[in-house]
């Protein structure tokens, strides 16, 4: 944390912008953005595949965190979009994204998901199962229309930070297995039909990851399941997509490589491998969410009651907790988070962050260095951009935070914090 900017209060400037201004202003929980981090994060992505004179398209993963306002930034850097579910293409849609630019995903997409990617003309269906296959070419013909699509296939290759495990046959809900022959299968009924148009194939091996070793191998996988096809089939794959999970640092444990690294890597293995099979070369196609978002946003916290048990641990409770990030709660994530209005004081403390769920594993970050801390200070915690508010609950019928995007120095609120009456809107009676 060498570089966080502070100003003459010892308050922690984040976009430019005093985050205890932010956190009066808007009130805590908040997730706040800075919207140039966003840009130079997407940025580094397609400025290094038009260094290197590749054609690419970079679909941010709209999983990670999915707003109207993130949209239509994700639209003006003239990324593509990733969806899984009728709500976010409907969040999509609503942002005005170019339809063309994206690509339906899900390992159990409903007809309705699918008449509405049809309906809406988007560009690419990424084909998970035979189901799917049935189902598509059904309102395909009902439609009469036609779409492009890539077959999903499980390299095995999971990969996950600094390890990745080789699995013959790999055990996993997405995607079509290569070794039994499932994945031939698909390519077979895909090919015949006269409504889908494969442009090639698609595979994600893992998540916040910090080498490119993993990539390599499963652009190896794919090109010698690729030359079978050739060799059978004269296919020659327009696209390759190597889904996302680019790592980012949450603390000083993560070591991400820069993201312009990821790119080189991928667009040099696929060039051996089409050489060695003697392919073209491939639009190469990437799905990344948590390195376009993650470091980007912050949540800032107000702190409330203490525990300090003798001996054993204090506990720091703050007005959120789960409800806004689960991902300590459920991965045993780990954070890093300052004091954001007592930034460079003495750390002669250590506490715990506690959420305010009515759970014990609702516990944010364990044993932080902290400053001598009272109720009312502020707590900002870092790189929640990805995977907090678009995982967030309602448990304890807790209403989610606002959202604010900053830049250039300007402070907006792109989403509204919820209300209690929006928590039990949908609530009927039974009186
Ligand atoms: N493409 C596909 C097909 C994916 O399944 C995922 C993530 C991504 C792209 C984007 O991955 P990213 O670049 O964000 O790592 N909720 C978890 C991560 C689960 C991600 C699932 N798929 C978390 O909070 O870490």
């Amino acid at each position: 944390n060498e570089q966080l900017k502070t100003n003459e209060k010892d308050h922690l400037i984040f976009g430019g912008i005093d985050t205890i201004e932010l956190a009066k202003k808007y009130g805590t929980p908040l997730y706040v953005y800075d919207v140039e981090k966003i840009r130079q994060n997407a940025r580094a992505f397609v400025n290094q595949f038009n260094k290197l004179g590749v054609k690419a398209q970079v679909a941010y993963a709209s999983k990670a965190f999915s707003s109207v306002a993130m949209l239509q930034v994700a639209k003006q850097e003239g990324l593509s979009l990733d969806v899984v579910s009728q709500g976010e293409l409907y969040t999509a849609l609503k942002a005005d994204f170019p339809v063309e630019k994206i690509h339906l995903h899900g390992n159990n997409k409903s007809i309705d998901e699918l008449r509405m990617a049809i309906e809406n003309k988007i560009g690419c269906i990424v084909i998970d199962n035979f189901h799917e296959i049935k189902l598509l070419e059904q309102l395909l013909n009902e439609h009469d229309h036609q779409i492009d699509v890539l077959i999903r296939v499980t390299p095995g290759i999971e990969a996950h930070t600094h390890d990745y495990i080789l699995t013959g046959n790999e055990d996993s809900k997405f995607g079509f297995d290569i070794a039994s022959g499932q994945a031939e299968e698909a390519f077979n009924l895909i090919i015949k039909s006269k409504r889908m148009h494969l442009k090639g194939l698609h595979c994600h091996i893992g998540s916040q990851i910090f080498e490119t070793d993993g990539f390599i191998l499963a652009v190896q996988r794919l090109y010698s399941l690729m030359n079978e096809w050739k060799i059978k089939y004269q296919f020659n794959p327009e696209v390759l997509n190597v889904g996302g999970g680019f790592g980012i640092r949450y603390t000083s444990d993560d070591q991400p490589l820069p993201l312009s690294h990821y790119v080189t890597a991928l667009v040099e293995e696929i060039n051996t491998q089409a050489n060695k099979y003697q392919m073209d070369f491939p639009e190469i196609w990437i799905e990344p969410g948590r390195a376009i978002v993650g470091n980007a946003g912050i949540t800032l916290y107000e702190v409330g009651s203490k525990k300090e048990i003798p001996n054993v641990r204090n506990y720091i409770s703050v007005d959120g907790g789960m409800t806004d990030n689960i991902r300590p709660a459920l991965y045993d994530a780990k954070y890093d988070a300052v004091i954001a209005n007592k930034v460079n004081a003495p750390k002669t403390y250590q506490g715990s962050i506690a959420g305010k769920c009515c759970e014990s594993g609702d516990m944010l970050i364990w044993d932080l260095r902290l400053p001598e801390i009272e109720a009312g200070d502020i707590l900002a915690m870092f790189s929640t951009g990805a995977y907090g508010y678009s995982m967030a609950s309602h448990y304890n019928r807790f209403a989610k935070p606002a959202v604010v995007f900053i830049e250039n120095g300007i402070d907006k609120l792109v989403v509204k914090r919820e209300t209690y009456q929006d928590v039990s809107r949908y609530d009927l009676s039974y009186e």
